[in-house]
C-alpha cells in the first residue's frame, strides 16, 4: 500500500484507490491511500519546522545531496522508466527521456550549490559596502500533473531543495506508484532529514482545503503548480490573497506555422512527434498546424501518410503513441472529439480503437486499454472551439493562412502562450515570428515539444503568470534577494544626502 509520508513517517488510513495500467486496465500497478486536508496541514507543519535546519546545511553540501540524488536516479533509470510506462502509458523510449530529464536537472543544480552567487555592489559613500544574498523562500507546496510524473516535479523539487527550501509535494492522483518511487529515491539518495521532503496523496478538493489552511497559518511560503489553466487560476488567486506569487505552468494551444519555404518532411516529422507523442498529452503538445495555403495540400497529404504509418499500441514496445494517461483523460478527450463540426474534414480514424473501430498495425490488444486513433482535423476556422481551446489528447487541427502577419495573429489568437514553432528556411520569417509570437518558448525548425532541461520553461497568457522554470532562471522562484549594506565609517552616512559632489564644467565646448 502506498501512503503519504509526513515528517519521515508513513501515514495510515484514508480511502484506498487502485492505480491501473492504462494500456491494460485489468493490471493494477499499485494501491494508494488518499489522505485528507488535515494530513496536508501536518505535512506543511513538518516542512516549516524542518526548514531552518535544512537552510543551515551549507549550500555546497546541499549540492552534494543533489549530486547523489542524480546518481541514484541514473542507477534506477530503467526501473523508474518502466514504472512510468506501466502507470501512465508513456512509450518506454519517452519514459527513459523523462527520467534523463531528472538527471539533467540534478547535473545542472549540483554545481549551483557551489555558486548560488550573491553580488558585491559599490556604495555611493566611502567605508560602506553593499551586498546581495539569495535567501530561501521557506516551505514550498509543489502540486504536479501526471503526464510528466517525474521530470516536471524535479524541475521544482531539485532547485527548491538546493536553495534551502523544504517541500510538501502533492503528485497527480493517477500516478501514485511512480511518485512514491521518486520520493523514496530522493529521500534515500539525498540523505534528506525527516520533514525536508513530505509527500501527500489527496484528491483536488482536500488538497485545496489543506493548502488554504496552511497558507492561513503561515506554513507555506510558495506554491509551484503544473496543471490546467482553470485550476491554475484558482491557485494563483489563492496565492495572491496571501501576497504570494505562485510558480504556474499551465496549459497550451501550441501553434506550428509552416511557411512556403519550409522543408515539408521536417515539418511533418515535427508535427507527428509533438502532436501524438505522449498521445498528445504534453503541455507542449501541438494544437494547430497553421500552414500556408500554397503548401497546404502537399503538407496534409504527407502528414496524413505519416499519421497512418505511425505505430500505436503497447507503450512497452516501440510505438509513437500509447494510451491515454487515465480514464478521466479518455472521458474528457471524447468530449473534445465532439468539437469536430460538419465543416471539418477528419483525416484518418477517430475515436476509441477496438474490434469495431480497428487501426492497422496496432501493437498489442487495443480493447485492453485506453487507446484512441490519432486524429487530424482539417478545415479548422479561427472561431472554432477546436482552434481556441486546449484539447489534451491525440488531436491536431489544421488551418491555412495567406501572409505571415496573418499566421502570427492566428498563432496568438487562442490566448495561451507556452510553446510555438515555425518551419521556414527564411531568416526574415524566423525572426519576425520570434519577435511577434506571444509564447514563452519558440522553436525554429523543431517541434513544439522537447525543451532542454536548462533553458527557461514557461508561458504567458493562459499558459502561466510569466514564471519560468529550469536553469538559473528558476532560482528566482525559490529564493528571494536580500540586500545588505554595511557601514564601517563609524558615523551615520545618509544615502542621497551625505554623498560627495564633483564639480563638472558644463560650459566647456570644443573650438569649432
Ligand atoms: C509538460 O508537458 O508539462 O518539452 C512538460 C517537453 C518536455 C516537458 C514537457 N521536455 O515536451
Amino acid at each position: 500500500m502506498i501512503t503519504s509520508v509526513v515528517d519521515g513517517k508513513h501515514v495510515d488510513g484514508g480511502s484506498t484507490v487502485a492505480s491501473s495500467n492504462p494500456a491494460r486496465l485489468a493490471d493494477v500497478v499499485g494501491e494508494v491511500a488518499f489522505a485528507d486536508a488535515a494530513t496536508f496541514l501536518r505535512a506543511a507543519e513538518s516542512a516549516k519546522a524542518a526548514q531552518r535546519e535544512w537552510a543551515a546545511v551549507p549550500a555546497p553540501i546541499r549540492g552534494r545531496a543533489i549530486a547523489h540524488i542524480g546518481r541514484l536516479v541514473e542507477d534506477n533509470k530503467e526501473a523508474l522508466a518502466r514504472l512510468v510506462t506501466a502507470e501512465i502509458g508513456k512509450p518506454y523510449a519517452e519514459a527513459l527521456g523523462e527520467v534523463q530529464e531528472i538527471v539533467d536537472t540534478c547535473d545542472f543544480f549540483l554545481g549551483e550549490g557551489r555558486r548560488l552567487y550573491g553580488q558585491t555592489v559599490p556604495s555611493e559613500m566611502p567605508d560602506k559596502q553593499l551586498f546581495t544574498h539569495r535567501v530561501p523562500v521557506g516551505a514550498v507546496a509543489v502540486i504536479t500533473a501526471g503526464n510528466f510524473p517525474v521530470a516536471v516535479p524535479s524541475w521544482y523539487i531539485v532547485p527548491a531543495l538546493l536553495a534551502g527550501n523544504t517541500i510538501v509535494w502533492k503528485p497527480a492522483d493517477y500516478s501514485p506508484v511512480v511518485s512514491a518511487a521518486f520520493h523514496e529515491i530522493f529521500v534515500r539518495g539525498g540523505g534528506l532529514p525527516a520533514g525536508v521532503f513530505n509527500l501527500v496523496f489527496a484528491d483536488g478538493e482536500q488538497t485545496f482545503a489543506g493548502l488554504q489552511q496552511s497558507l492561513e497559518r503561515g506554513l507555506i511560503d510558495k506554491i509551484g503548480f503544473t496543471g490546467s489553466s482553470a485550476v491554475g487560476r484558482e491557485i494563483g488567486a489563492l496565492a495572491g490573497r496571501h501576497l504570494q506569487n505562485a510558480c504556474l505552468e499551465l496549459g497550451g494551444k501550441n501553434p506550428l506555422v509552416i511557411t512556403p519555404s519550409a522543408d515539408l518532411d521536417l515539418a511533418v516529422e515535427g508535427a507527428l512527434f509533438s502532436g501524438f507523442g505522449t498521445a498528445g498529452q504534453r503541455c507542449t503538445s501541438l494544437g494547430t498546424v497553421i500552414v500556408h495555403e500554397s503548401v497546404h495540400d502537399e503538407f496534409l497529404a504527407r502528414f496524413a501518410k505519416a499519421v497512418e504509418a505511425a505505430t500505436v499500441g503497447d507503450p512497452a514496445q516501440e510505438v509513437l503513441m500509447g494510451p491515454m494517461l487515465d480514464q478521466k483523460f479518455a472521458d474528457r478527450y471524447e468530449e473534445y472529439l465532439d468539437w469536430i463540426q460538419p465543416h471539418h474534414t477528419v483525416v484518418g480514424g477517430k475515436g476509441r480503437i477496438g474490434a469495431d473501430n480497428p487501426r492497422d498495425g496496432f501493437v498489442g490488444d487495443p480493447s485492453a486499454g485506453l487507446f484512441y486513433h490519432p486524429v487530424v482535423v482539417d478545415g479548422v476556422r479561427p472561431d472554432d472551439q477546436l482552434f481556441l481551446e486546449e484539447t489534451f489528447g491525440p488531436i491536431v487541427g489544421v488551418i491555412t493562412y495567406g501572409d505571415l502577419d496573418q499566421a502570427i495573429d492566428l498563432a496568438n489568437r487562442p490566448g495561451y502562450g507556452l510553446s510555438s514553432a515555425i518551419y521556414t528556411t527564411d531568416p526574415q520569417e524566423a525572426f519576425t515570428f520570434r519577435n511577434r509570437i506571444g509564447a514563452g518558448m519558440v522553436s525554429i525548425n523543431n517541434s513544439t515539444s522537447g525543451a532542454e532541461a536548462h533553458l527557461p520553461f514557461g508561458g504567458n497568457g493562459k499558459s502561466g503568470n510569466g514564471s519560468r522554470q529550469s536553469g538559473v532562471w528558476v532560482l528566482d522562484q525559490f529564493t528571494r534577494w536580500q540586500s545588505v549594506n554595511w557601514d564601517y565609517s563609524g558615523r551615520l552616512q545618509k544615502a542621497q544626502m551625505d554623498t560627495v559632489e564633483l564639480t563638472p564644467d558644463r560650459d566647456f565646448r570644443l573650438d569649432d
